[in-house]
């Protein structure tokens, strides 16, 4: 297993309903470090680079308006295999499809506003990373 760095984002549905420090938990309990964590508002070039990918798809607008209405926690989380652990641990986008005991199938309320994003592999972890922390704000 290898070491890997991945970029979480705890959502406003979440930050809302007082729910960081539950989903903080479920993180560490799944043996994940929390190596570096802000809360933040984001703005909307942040939010509509962040999710280009999603550009064309008919939820765009309605994803950067989510994101943008309120507090969000970023954070850099650490561990073996970090990136499909942390997936492991949200769970499916769609919280009706997430497995029992997942950040999702606990908290989210929709496929919108599913209280987490985690990174998908590690090239886009390390991009993702970079564009809400500077180095000397994460310590491993
Ligand atoms: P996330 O892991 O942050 O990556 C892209 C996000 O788009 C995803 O979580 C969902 O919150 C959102 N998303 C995906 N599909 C839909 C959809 N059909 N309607 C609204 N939002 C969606």
């Amino acid at each position: 297993m290898a070491i890997e760095r991945t970029f979480s984002i705890i959502k406003p549905d979440a930050t809302a309903r007082n729910l960081t420090g539950a989903i903080n938990a479920m993180i560490e309990q799944a043996g994940l470090r929390i190596i570096a964590q802000k809360r933040i508002l984001i703005t909307r070039a942040q939010a509509e680079t962040f999710y280009g990918v999603h550009r064309a798809r008919p939820f765009f607008g309605e994803l950067v308006d989510f994101m943008t209405s309120g507090p969000v926690v970023v954070q850099v989380l650490e561990g073996d295999n970090a990136i499909v652990k942390y997936r492991d641990v949200m769970g499916a986008t769609d919280p009706s499809k997430a497995a029992p005991n997942t950040i999702r199938k606990v908290h989210a309320k929709s496929i919108g506003e599913n209280s987490a994003h985690g990174s998908d592999a590690v090239d886009t972890a390390a991009n993702e990373i970079a564009q809400f922390f500077s180095g000397n704000e994460i310590v491993g």
